[in-house]
């Protein structure tokens, strides 16, 4: 995938999918998370472990 330009899905209702096998993400407290995989980032504001969704747009009836 490096080759790639870096995709990232929307998904309806749902969270933005990032489509990477390696990322680090530096937080809002300046720590840095690294992902080794696809991952999902909150778009509804719900979640308690943002950036990251945890599921809850669907509890929360997220539209967008
Ligand atoms: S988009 Fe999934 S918890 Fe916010």
């Amino acid at each position: 995938m490096a080759d790639s330009p870096l995709r990232i899905e929307l998904i309806p209702n749902g969270p933005a999918m990032v489509q990477t096998d390696s990322a680090e993400i530096k937080l809002a407290d300046g720590s840095i998370v690294t992902k080794d995989k696809p991952f999902a980032l909150c778009r509804c504001g719900q979640s308690a472990n943002k950036p990251f969704c945890d599921g809850t747009h669907t509890k929360a009836g997220f539209e967008g």
